[in-house]
């Protein structure tokens, strides 16, 4: 991908991201239009990925038909909220493998540390897609990233719902690499890490918890 950010403005996302903002909208509700707007962010973030041809034979005559080239591709939640994005996803590629990462950021520190990390094998040789609902400051994906990048990923893309300029700065200073899809640039972040207007806590909104 050349861009380094993407906002896909398609309708459907934009309308489907705006019920789930408002804070009246369920969490069943929330949790559909999630799994709806994964779906069509995932058809964005995939759209170069390499081809190849195979022969294969119509009822009629043999064709070179394009198929996908490569190993199957990597989807990696960020934990929590990484797997609302997930379910979606695997819909549109149900071969993908999957790996998690999980951080917490140290209260004396304020840097993130991992608890939990497990990725599919031959990452080098996979397209790996990042999945993380709320870019806000950013420190924990590009955390993320890093750790991606020790398991030997070198092809990283980052899939989110809602990022904040502060995060795609963070992210595009550690990460230069790595494309960002959206389905929203909002304005800023508030004295608490919130995006602002966002959606609150995605993880809350996806789950029912408070
Ligand atoms: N994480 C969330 O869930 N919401 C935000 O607004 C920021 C980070």
């Amino acid at each position: 991908m050349s861009e380094h950010l993407t906002v896909v403005k398609h309708p459907l996302v934009q309308h489907k991201l705006s019920i789930m903002r408002d804070k009246s909208t369920s969490t069943a509700v929330f949790r559909q239009l999630l799994k709806e707007i994964s779906l069509l962010l995932a058809y964005e973030v995939t759209r170069d990925l390499p081809m190849t041809t195979k022969t294969i034979e119509t009822p009629l005559i043999e064709m070179p038909a394009p198929i996908l080239d490569g190993r199957k591709l990597a989807l990696i939640s960020i934990l929590r909220a990484g797997n609302g994005l997930l379910d979606g996803m695997l819909e549109l590629i149900p071969s993908a493998r999957v790996g998690f990462v999980g951080l917490y950021r140290d209260e004396e520190t304020l840097k993130p540390v991992q608890y939990y990390f497990k990725v599919p094998d031959l990452m080098s040789e996979r397209v790996v897609i990042a999945v993380d609902p709320m870019l806000a400051t950013g420190n924990s994906s590009a955390a993320a990233i890093d750790l991606l990048k020790e398991s030997g990923a070198t092809d990283i893309r980052f899939l989110c719902l809602l990022a904040a300029p502060e995060g795609v700065a963070r992210m595009k200073e550690a990460h230069p690499d790595v494309p960002i899809v959206t389905a929203a640039l909002d304005e800023k972040l508030n004295e608490m890490g919130y995006i602002v207007p966002g959606l609150g806590d995605a993880g809350d909104r996806m789950f029912g918890t408070k």
